[in-house]
């Protein structure tokens, strides 16, 4: 399998490869980035340490190089300017994504190629992803929640002492605000977590997932190793066909009375991309958290330009 990040120089899109890297699953890594002489310093990094890893082939490369990838991980994207507003921001990455996509469609991208959508607003550039590029639905996966939901357990695990890959916790609807924990369904070990953590340090637990995003750009200016892995996580289940059941983005149509938006539920991740999304039952007030996500998405979507 092909795995072409663009926006790979960046500390995302070079995180995830080095992740794709250690786990030695897909045969080739191609980063590509408007500043090419960064892409090709990771790739050259990464390649150093193939012989301790596994034989992969890993290089930089420019758009045109994209076209024969079975999935293009787009990480490309902009920070925010002092005294920019969100919507300034949204439009400025809407505007650069779909420049990428433009130079893809010249490019000539293969019609199975899954795409794995990273830059932010996630939920809504996995949308334009679809909706600009008419790309199948079921091809496009927006990281969504994934992060959201590593950093939930891993701070559940941290804050009980608990073994943080026995916690088996999600977070669900938009990357951002409106994000919702679901606590009905949480466990440890197959043992409901809802017992163990009472409710003030429920919500301490995902108030820090919440502004975990900010926190790491205010200490290190970005996130990298986490987001990495979780985007590891989605493409090993396209490449693998495990059919792993991931708090993606998709398209949702008619899930929790939810139809063209994008956002996460759990969704089964396969080698044909969404193979299905999932309206478990859950609390009233969780569903109301997704609709709610819902509405906030569809709002951002009426004003990008
Ligand atoms: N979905 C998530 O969970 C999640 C988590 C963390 C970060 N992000 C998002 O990922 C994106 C990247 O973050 P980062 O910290 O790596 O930023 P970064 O600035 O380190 O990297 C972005 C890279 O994109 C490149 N780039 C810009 N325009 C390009 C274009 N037209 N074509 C190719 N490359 C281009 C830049 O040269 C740069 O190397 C941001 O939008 C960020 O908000 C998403």
């Amino acid at each position: 399998m092909k795995v072409t990040i663009i926006g790979g120089g960046g500390r995302v899109g070079s995180n995830a490869a080095f992740a794709l890297q250690c786990a030695g699953i897909v045969r080739e890594i191609a980063l590509v980035d408007a500043n090419a002489e960064l892409a090709s310093g990771e790739a050259l990094d990464l390649l150093h340490g193939a012989s301790l890893v596994g034989d992969q082939s890993i290089y930089a490369t420019d758009i045109k190089g994209a076209a024969n990838s079975d999935v293009i991980c787009i990480t490309a994207g902009l920070r925010r300017k002092p005294d920019e507003s969100r919507l300034d921001l949204i439009n400025r990455n809407v505007s650069l994504y779909k420049g990428v996509l433009d130079s893809l469609k010249g490019a000539g991208v293969k019609k199975e190629c899954i795409f794995v959508v990273v830059s932010n607003p996630v939920d809504v550039l996995t949308r334009l992803n679809i909706e600009y590029l008419g790309w199948p639905a079921k091809q496009v996966i927006g990281l969504g929640t994934v992060l959201d939901t590593t950093r939930f357990r891993s701070l559940i695990a941290a804050a009980k002492n608990l073994p943080a890959t026995q916690v088996d916790a999600i977070i669900l609807g938009e990357h951002g605000d409106t994000m919702t924990p679901i606590w009905s369904t949480a466990t440890v070990a197959g043992m409901p977590l809802i017992k163990m953590v009472a409710p003030p340090q429920q919500a301490e637990i995902f108030r820090k997932t919440q502004t975990s995003g900010a926190e790491v750009i205010k200490l290190k200016g970005g996130a990298g190793y986490a987001v990495g892995l979780s985007i590891a996580e989605v493409i090993h289940s396209i490449a693998l066909d495990r059919k792993r059941i991931l708090p993606v983005s998709s398209q949702l149509n008619g899930q929790y009375g939810i139809k063209t938006v994008c956002l996460s539920v759990p969704t089964v991740v396969g080698a044909a991309g969404v193979e299905a999304a999932l309206e478990p039952e859950l609390w009233p007030k969780e569903v109301a958290g997704i609709q709610a996500s819902a509405r906030a998405l569809e709002e951002t979507w009426g004003k990008i330009k």
